[in-house]
């Protein structure tokens, strides 16, 4: 069949026809020209969200949400995640919007656990529905959360998200702990805001057995209204936390072995296993080492948070394209993958980076 490549900017592109020894005997892995490996798939279950954070989505929501017929159906998904691990593909993180708003998410996750042979599973969630699912979600087979958690002011926390409850929130955090999740806790720091909490909340996280993460605020969607003042690097933040942090990586952990995502560490000071993580991509680009592919809501395959290309996974799959077909989409794409982001390319229209919550982030 003709792999058709139908939503890509500024052309539309055809993907070239399947080499008719590709994959015959087994799918190869995931490679581009640069020679990065790609072991890490982000993949976003719903482009919606319960919270309006100010540096994430519009007051008014995003205006381009997937009909019901537009996202993938489960079964959909986990034959893609299926295609995945055969492509290389270990670790999966379900990402949204907000992942938990997706009637039956839970469904999802015991299909992919059964069906495939993914080491590790894990979700990005803002954690206002994990009181609730924590437990039976560790119980499906996930392994870990990551919680977006700016604040720990009642007050800031509803005016930042435009409505959330902390208390729900937190209540979240600590379901996730007592289910046996590993729990990162992902700050991004606003100027004038939040960046006088950074210790405070590093206290928290540790406090709980969680891990405290700060994001450098990046020019996404609704992050790129917010003005370049509002920016906190992660070297401001590391030397806010003075003396909470020791300027050494932290002691390698069993865990480290599965693929993780783009986080640096230190260790704490007081010699504990401890750590702090930041993601830096303004300060300190990390593409070179990228590992990571994603899928949106819509199925649209994205070889990178900043790359405009999309192509429609969902549309092959419903034309009828085999697993080799799919495997070959994604070797194509990723093979032909851009070397970095542009972040810092004034020139490139910022408003034109499709905002972080129909990508996943
Ligand atoms: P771990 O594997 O647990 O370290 O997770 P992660 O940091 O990869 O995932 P998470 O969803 O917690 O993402 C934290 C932040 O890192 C979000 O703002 C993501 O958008 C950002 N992020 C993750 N991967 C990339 C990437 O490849 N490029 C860029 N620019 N940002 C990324
Ligand atoms: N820049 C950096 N991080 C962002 N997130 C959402 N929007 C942005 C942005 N513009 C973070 C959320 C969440 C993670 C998935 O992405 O806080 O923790
Ligand atoms: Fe990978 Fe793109 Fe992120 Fe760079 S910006 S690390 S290439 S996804």
């Amino acid at each position: 069949m003709k792999l058709r490549v139908l939503r890509t900017a500024p052309e539309p592109e055809t993907i070239p026809p399947m080499p008719e020894a590709f994959g015959a005997d087994k799918l190869p892995k995931l490679v581009d020209k640069q020679g990065r490996r790609y072991t890490y798939l982000r993949f976003s279950v719903t482009d919606r969200c319960d919270l309006r954070c100010v540096y994430c989505m519009p007051a008014g929501g995003e205006d381009d949400h997937a009909s019901r017929p537009e996202l993938l159906s489960f079964e959909e998904a986990a034959r893609l995640v299926t295609v995945f691990a055969a492509s290389g593909i270990r670790r999966v993180r379900f990402t949204g919007g907000e992942p938990l708003v997706r009637r039956d998410f839970l469904r999802l996750i015991e299909l992919v656990r059964r069906g495939t042979a993914i080491e590790e599973l894990v979700m990005t969630t803002n954690a206002t529905r994990l009181a609730e699912l924590a437990r039976p979600l560790a119980k499906a087979g996930l392994g870990g959360v990551n919680i977006s958690l700016d604040t720990l002011d009642a007050e800031r926390f509803t005016r930042l998200t435009r409505g959330g409850d902390l208390r729900r929130v937190l209540a979240g955090v600590h379901a996730a702990i007592d289910a046996g999740l590993e729990v990162k806790l992902n700050t991004v720091l606003v100027r004038g805001e939040t960046d006088h909490e950074a210790g405070r909340l590093v206290d928290f996280a540790w406090s709980v057995g969680a891990t405290p993460r700060f994001i450098e605020l990046m020019p996404l969607g609704a992050g790129s209204d917010l003005p370049a003042s509002a920016k906190v690097s992660a070297e401001e933040v590391a030397s806010m936390l003075g003396d909470r942090i020791a300027r050494v990586p932290p002691a390698k952990r069993h865990a480290d072995s599965v693929p993780r995502g783009p986080a640096r560490y230190l260790a704490a000071a007081d010699g504990s296993p401890n750590r702090v993580g930041f993601i830096t991509p303004l300060s300190h680009e990390f593409c070179d080492t990228c590992n990571r592919v994603r899928v949106t809501a819509r199925g649209d395959l994205r070889a990178c948070l900043a790359s405009r290309r999309a192509i429609s996974l969902r549309d092959l799959m419903r034309a009828g394209a085999s697993d080799r077909e799919l495997a070959w989409a994604l070797n194509w794409t990723l093979s032909t993958k851009a070397d970095g982001h542009f972040f810092h390319d004034a020139s490139v229209d910022e408003h034109q980076h499709v905002g972080m919550s129909l990508i996943g982030g």
